[in-house]
């Protein structure tokens, strides 16, 4: 394989750089390797395609798909593929994401994707998934998990006891 990695996050825009990076930061903080690609649904659908052929070519898991407005590209991702998606609506648009939302939610029957939050904290979601879905057969991955749900309870007892 020649450039193997664990999970592909594409996004349909430049755009949506700012708010993906979040998604790549926290995959990079669980030592996962990825790859983010810049392709949309509408203005190149066969690169899409192409990308999701050779992303599975490399051995990948999981696929983050990141879009905003009428947001297609999660399911044009799940319609090539039996990998999980994980869907990432993004806001900007006039509708503040709640067109990409339900784009992305509104799945036929068939052809599952999973749908998290808009924005920032569906783009960390996204990454604690994937890093959870490799988790279930990889026991270093589940121990970097119950490592981090003890740095978050550590986290909020502290901030509770700096107000008391
Ligand atoms: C979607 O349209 C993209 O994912 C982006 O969120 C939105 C606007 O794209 P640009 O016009 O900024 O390229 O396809």
């Amino acid at each position: 394989m020649s450039d193997s990695h664990s999970v592909s996050i594409f996004m349909g825009s430049k755009s949506d750089l700012p708010i993906v990076q979040a998604a790549s930061d926290t995959l990079k903080a669980f030592e996962i390797s990825h790859k983010m690609f810049i392709l949309s649904a509408h203005r190149t659908p066969e690169e899409v395609v192409k990308r999701v052929k050779e992303s599975e070519e490399n051995g990948v898991k999981v696929f983050i798909a990141a879009a905003g407005m009428a947001a297609h590209l999660a399911g044009a991702i799940a319609a090539q593929t039996k990998k999980p998606v994980l869907g990432i609506p993004l806001g900007g648009g006039d509708l503040d994401g709640m067109d990409s939302l339900l784009a992305t939610v509104q799945m036929p029957k068939g052809v599952p994707v999973a749908t998290f939050a808009i924005g920032k904290s569906g783009a960390i979601n996204a990454a604690i998934c994937a890093a959870q879905i490799i988790g279930t057969s990889d026991d270093e991955m589940a121990k970097k998990l119950d490592e981090y749900k003890l740095k978050m309870r550590a986290d909020v007892i502290e901030a509770n006891e700096s107000i008391q």
